[in-house]
């Protein structure tokens, strides 16, 4: 075959066909007149990522229909897969006072726009059932539900300019992403999604899928999260594992805007069907994707993807069991791999790993890059100082 005969680089459809954009660069004096509402993190995240089209093919926040349709059945009224709610809670007072079109605003600064549609009451006993599996306000995902406003704003967004984020060098839309794929002529693309420092189990998960796919598009979530290592010290970290131990022309380290809900399954889904919006073909989830505490099973956000055919998800998701070091294998390993017991294998609970940071003491190379182990050291020296 010659070059020239070489198919072009696959890029997987948005999901509903288009990629949306309600990126509109305007004045935001222009709108100073209008009734304006202050977004909290985690609305202005899904301002970004509905605007952008990360949550194509939404472009904007649910509507009453589409809400109860998502929590009961796992689908948009119009039967596309879709998993979370995404809405726009604001206190009933807010409501009164929220009519027609509306600004966005991020300390007091407009950032985007709101043509508001129907106003409806949260089901926030059934959405916690239904999404979290819980109603127990001890979960994160809970307690934020129950705190926000009661009441749900629907409506299409405009965003007045991408906001870059803490990290400008990392931050794309789908359409950057897309393009850098596109530049590289992956025709294939596994993205990662994770929250906290990569130790050696995720490594292995990456370069097993880098086997059989071109490209590795490493998506830390960088929106709010409960947990303790903050974006920053992260992003540190990721950039010196990339630096040492993967191939710089089939990686792209990107900051995925979201705040995390901490929904396990239904989380996943999201997690994969906004992955797809950003051009990837391949999705990774392991043991317990998104979740926390012990709200659900080990493997629950694998089997929730039996909802759906390959077809209208239009993204490969590759499941992996637990993984970890074997000292007799001498390499990473899972269950499916290894056939020594649990006396031979290195697992570190994440309680254990952070009482090893605190006491400044040094993470097992086979736990942890050095390089790694460092940077969440440091960190971690800073904190206690
Ligand atoms: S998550 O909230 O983003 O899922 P985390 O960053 O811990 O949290 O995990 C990122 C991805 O790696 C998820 O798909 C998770 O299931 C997977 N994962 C994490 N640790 C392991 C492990 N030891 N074995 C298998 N999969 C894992």
């Amino acid at each position: 075959m010659t070059t020239t005969e070489l198919p072009a680089t696959f890029l997987p459809t948005p999901l509903g066909g288009t990629l949306v954009n309600r990126v509109r660069l305007a004045d935001p004096a222009e709108y100073a007149h209008l009734p304006a509402l202050e977004l909290s993190d985690r609305s202005f995240a899904d301002l970004e990522l509905l605007a952008t089209g990360a949550y194509s093919p939404l472009s904007g926040f649910l509507g009453e229909t589409d809400y109860l349709s998502v929590i009961e059945h796992l689908r948009l009224s119009d039967g596309t897969p879709w998993s979370l709610p995404i809405t726009l809670p604001v206190t009933e007072a807010e409501a009164a006072r929220l009519r027609g079109r509306i600004r966005l605003t991020r300390g007091g600064v407009t950032v985007g726009l709101l043509d508001t549609g129907e106003q409806y009451a949260a089901r926030k006993s059934f959405e916690a059932r239904e999404v979290y599996r819980t109603e127990d306000p001890a979960h994160p995902g809970v307690a934020a539900l129950y705190a926000q406003g009661d009441v749900n704003l629907a409506g299409e967004v405009t965003l007045l300019e991408v906001p870059r984020g803490e990290f400008p060098r990392h931050h794309r839309t789908p359409a950057e992403v897309r393009a850098v794929i596109e530049a590289r002529g992956w025709q294939s693309t596994v993205a990662f999604q994770t929250r906290n420092p990569i130790h050696r189990a995720h490594e292995y998960l990456h370069k097993v899928a880098l086997e059989l796919v071109d490209g590795l598009l490493l998506h830390p979530l960088v929106g709010t999260t409960n947990d303790d290592v903050p974006a920053d010290t992260r992003m540190q970290a990721y950039e010196v594992l990339l630096e040492h131990y993967y191939p710089a022309q089939r990686t792209l380290l990107s900051t995925y805007p979201a705040a995390m809900r901490y929904a396990g399954p239904r989380e996943a889904i999201l997690h994969a069907l906004s992955r797809r919006n950003y051009g990837a073909t391949h999705f990774i989830v392991g043991r317990d994707h998104a979740g926390v505490g012990h709200y659900y099973g080990t493997y629950d956000a694998q089997e929730i993807f039996q909802n759906f055919t390959a077809g209208e998800l239009g993204i490969r998701i590759l499941k992996f069991e637990h993984t970890f070091y074997c000292q007799s294998c001498h390499q990473m390993v899972s269950p499916r791999t290894c056939p020594h017991d649990a006396s031979h294998h290195l697992i570190l609970s994440g309680t254990k790993v952070r009482e090893k940071l605190r006491a400044g003491e040094a993470l097992p190379p086979e736990f942890t890059r050095p390089e790694v182990a460092d940077v969440l050291r440091r960190a971690y020296a800073r904190q206690d100082g």
